[in-house]
């Protein structure tokens, strides 16, 4: 019988070897082109590799005035310039590259942190979504108009886990949490690679700031961190190793010191784990002269030690210290850095320029018509209010004030944000000239939604941080005349972000005494609070009616709070941080240990882990956000009561939308192992699902635990679960849930 080839072995073999082998001749071609290359260099070309300027279009960090770039450029001494944006000067540098003699293209990066052109919530705010697709296309925009502008790498996404919001860079990253974080790391890195690098609309991505920079003693920036390695490979580190499994090209270190040792030169963390344990390919740039700043740490004497620490310790790029170029020829002369370390530094960089298809065409990212069609795509506008309205969270809202009537008569719209423009950009954001006309202001935003007989009152009322009252009598008369007030206040665009940590995080100036006046005039009043972090505003929180957080939405601000005011999409936000009700509680976070002595409620104060002048909860918990809408939750079925390592556990809930509007709520899953052979958090987020309910409608959410899932580092930092017994939450809060309990045997 003629044999079938097409079923024999041999050709399923190939069929299934042929994508595999691929792969590796396409990794072995690449390794041979990035070798081929590296043979040719001198020892000065391998370290201008290893060296990034400031372009001069933006300065994001202390500026060092020196040399000629454009001659450095010319005699290969940089390897990648930021804040360098436009197809025009991109392509005007990287054609001085190519007058170098190896023709090494450059690279340009960027804070292309929460999009470009069109500008979407700061990441904390997104991070509220909890919506993962949402905020990968949040990413995927910011990628596409970078790209489409010259720039082939972006810092972003910054995945410090953060539990104090008096540090100012709170806004950049995804919040408290280590699960949520790490799907949002991942999630990004995906956002901003897209297809992947080689595509004309991918960035490479860069995970920051690595590693711990969240967790600054007392909030303030770039101070120390100092925790256990069981604390930092638990808590901080996992979103970096999701944003590597993801495929994140570069890791950025960060300016603190960890433990004594700087980021920038401790092997631990980039060689030992990252390069190490997590086989990360891609380079590490160092963060904005956090090489050189290791002599302020008192870590190194000079330059000359710097550039070895950081070169040895595994930071292959030196941004804007200079420590490299001016040092690393004599290090490798005298012995101190092996040149096989600067191999490896430039190999992964040239990787890089490889894969970004870089060699083939250095020009390739400088197409006008691209640039001109990308930054005015009415489909980013149109994501950006999707996007911003997901992330806006109802904290209250009584009587349902909420949503209002398209057919007010008469509408005050008071504060200082009310046709503010830049301001809703919040931190990390460009001013385009051309572009305020595109950012949709509150005032905006209202008037597009009401009928034609509404009357639209306004009064400024204050500015942010002035402390004039003279604007006071203006705004209470438009109150007056109004059947509804909705205020808007909060911090101004500069006031949270890098190097903007707080001590006291409450409205400036005399916002809240505006909103007394208000409040006192006996009209509903509605506020939104327009902040980069979150902030104290008890007295709002007790006395006002209807409150929703707006953070900072970018570009379409305006049309989402309007959408969200007038009904047009039911909230659905939930809080990816605590809300302190002072500072004093910081740093206060929902997955805290029970003590030996732990609180029975708030009143407790019999001699057990509390505040005599305060309660422990916070004042807004972690997973809070309300709907317009209502759900209950039903008890917790359980597959089975005890399960092995081998099984699963399947644990359902049903969901009710006991309320009058259809609506999305996001059910979350907790844990708690009630003993471990460490102490473990009293709740632990393990899941969430997010789900459309109509009014009336119930849905049965199901989540499937492993034993896999019940991990944690022990005192010997080995990745375990343990037997014993355990409780399941399911709810909408992590302080609003439904609990059941099990038990993992042996
Ligand atoms: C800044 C920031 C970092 C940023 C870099 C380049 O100091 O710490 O996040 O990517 O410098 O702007």
């Amino acid at each position: 019988m003629k044999s079938c080839l097409l079923f024999s072995p041999l050709f399923l073999l190939i069929l299934l070897v042929t994508p595999f082998y691929n792969a590796i001749a396409q990794k072995k071609s690449l390794d041979q082109k990035v070798d081929s290359v590296l043979r040719l260099m001198t020892l000065d070309e391998k370290i201008g590799q290893m060296n990034q300027y400031n372009g001069d279009w933006a300065a994001t960090g202390p500026i060092t005035k020196d040399g000629d770039k454009q001659e450095q450029i010319k005699k290969g001494m940089l390897g990648s310039m930021l804040n360098v944006t436009g197809t025009d000067h991109t392509r005007t540098l990287q054609q001085l590259a190519m007058q170098s003699r190896m023709k090494i293209p450059l690279l340009f990066g960027q804070d292309i942190v929460h999009g470009y052109r069109t500008i979407f919530p700061i990441p904390l705010a997104e991070a509220a979504s909890w919506d993962l697709p949402a905020i990968e296309l949040s990413a995927r925009v910011a990628a596409t108009e970078g790209a489409a502008a010259g720039i082939h790498w972006t810092f972003a996404p910054m995945v410090d886990i953060a539990r104090d919001p008096r540090w100012g860079r709170v806004m950049e990253g995804a919040g408290e949490d280590t699960y949520l974080g790490s799907l949002i790391a991942a999630a990004r890195v995906k956002g901003f690679q897209g297809k992947g690098l080689g595509n004309t609309d991918a960035m490479m991505a860069c995970a920051k700031h690595f590693a711990a920079y969240g967790a600054a003693v007392a909030g303030r920036d770039y101070n120390s961190v100092d925790m256990s390695n069981r604390q930092l490979l638990e808590t901080y580190l996992p979103p970096f190793e999701a944003a590597a499994k993801a495929g994140a090209a570069t890791f950025m270190n960060s300016f603190n010191d960890l433990n004594g040792v700087p980021a920038s030169g401790n092997a631990y963390l980039q060689r030992t784990i990252l390069k190490g344990q997590w086989g990360f390919k891609g380079f590490v740039v160092s963060d904005w002269g956090s090489i050189g700043e290791m002599i302020n740490h008192g870590f190194v004497k000079d330059n000359y030690e710097a550039a070895m620490a950081a070169a040895n310790a595994g930071s292959d790029m030196d941004m804007e210290s200079r420590s490299y170029i001016q040092n690393l020829a004599k290090l490798v002369k005298e012995g101190k850095v092996k040149i096989a370390v600067i191999d490896d530094a430039v190999k992964r960089i040239l990787r890089k320029k490889f894969e970004m298809g870089l060699f083939d065409d250095p020009f390739r990212f400088c197409n006008e018509a691209r640039e001109n069609e990308q930054s005015n795509n009415p489909a980013h506008i149109t994501a950006a209010r999707e996007v911003a309205k997901k992330s806006i969270v109802l904290l209250k809202n009584e009587k349902q004030l909420l949503p209002l009537s398209k057919d007010v008569k008469n509408i005050a719209l008071i504060g200082p944000f009310v046709k503010a423009k830049s301001d809703n950009l919040g931190f990390w954001s460009y001013d385009w000239p051309d572009d305020t006309a595109r950012i949709v202001t509150l005032w905006e935003g209202v008037k597009s939604k009401l009928a034609a007989g509404s009357n639209v009152l306004y009064a400024k009322g204050c500015e942010i941080k002035d402390t004039s009252r003279a604007g006071f009598s203006e705004a209470v008369a438009a109150a007056m005349q109004a059947d509804v007030v909705v205020m808007t206040v909060g911090e101004a665009r500069d006031m949270t972000g890098e190097a903007k940590s707080r001590s006291v995080i409450r409205l400036p100036g005399v916002q809240e005494e505006l909103v007394k006046a208000i409040v006192a005039t006996g009209k509903p009043v509605v506020v939104l609070m327009s902040a980069g972090r979150p902030l104290v505003f008890n007295w709002i929180a007790d006395n006002v009616p209807a409150i929703v957080y707006t953070w900072w939405l970018g570009t379409q601000a305006g049309n989402a709070i309007a959408d969200v005011l007038f009904g047009d999409y039911n909230p659905s936000a939930k809080l990816p941080i605590s809300f302190p009700r002072t500072e004093g509680q910081i740093p206060i976070y929902y997955n805290y240990y029970n003590t030996g002595r732990p609180a029975k409620n708030d009143s407790d104060l019999n001699y057990v882990s509390s505040y005599i002048d305060l309660p422990n909860s916070p004042k807004y918990p972690f997973g809070f956000g309300l709907s317009y809408t209502s759900f209950s939750y039903g008890d917790i079925e359980l597959s089975k009561p005890v399960f092995k390592p081998t099984e699963k556990l399947v644990v359902k809930c049903t969901v009710i939308n006991t309320g009058n509007y259809d609506g999305e709520e996001t059910v979350q899953l907790y844990i708690r192992d009630l003993v471990g052979s460490v102490v473990r958090p009293v709740k632990e987020l393990k899941g969430f699902k997010k789900i459309q309910l109509k009014k009336g409608a119930s849905t049965t959410v199901e989540f499937i635990l492993t034993a896999n899932d019940l991990r944690f580092y022990n005192d010997k930092l080995q990745y375990i679960f343990e037997p014993g017994d355990f409780k399941v939450f399911v709810g909408g809060s992590s302080a609003s849930v439904k609990e059941a309990g099990f038990t993992l045997v042996k």
